[in-house]
């Protein structure tokens, strides 16, 4: 199976931005790591970010074919009721994650107006998040839960 993981604006960044929040891997060694966890569980992980919310909603209408989405939307999470509704409108099971721990930060960064459409969200484990994202994701794929 296909598994698209993308990420949204300011994550390209990831490694030099806010390190203390952030941690200092970088965006592609997320998606190494992500990548070679796929290969060990059978699933083709394709790779994507954006700073630009038409182009995210277009890569999950992309999505369509595949069987999962992690999504890590970055700010767009509190407030693109756009990417909301791209997720809701493909059948795809899609798990959000964030690195940080949301709820653990400013007041504006503790409502998801994705999640409601979400198979699942993880936040706060860091880059071991995406791990448990992946792994959920193609549980749900497969159907085994
Ligand atoms: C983030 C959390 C968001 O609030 C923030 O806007 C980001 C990163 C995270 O991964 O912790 O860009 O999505």
């Amino acid at each position: 199976p296909a598994v698209l993981l993308l990420h949204g604006p300011n994550l390209n960044l990831l490694g030099e931005r806010d390190p203390a929040q952030y941690g200092t891997t970088t965006l592609a060694d997320i998606e190494k790591r992500v990548t070679n966890l796929g290969a060990d569980l059978g699933a083709d992980v394709v790779c994507a970010q954006s700073n630009h919310e038409g182009v995210l909603v277009e890569q999950v209408h992309a999505a369509r074919s595949m069987a999962g989405i992690v999504l890590n939307p970055g700010a767009f999470a509190h407030y693109s009721i756009a990417l909301r509704d791209a997720v809701d409108a493909v059948d795809v099971p899609c798990v959000e994650i964030h690195i940080s721990n949301v709820h653990a930060r400013e007041e504006f960064r503790h409502r998801s107006v994705i999640a409601p459409v979400a198979q699942g969200y993880i936040s706060g484990f860091g880059v071991d998040g995406y791990d448990l994202a992946l792994r959920g994701v193609l549980l749900r794929a497969a159907g085994t839960r």
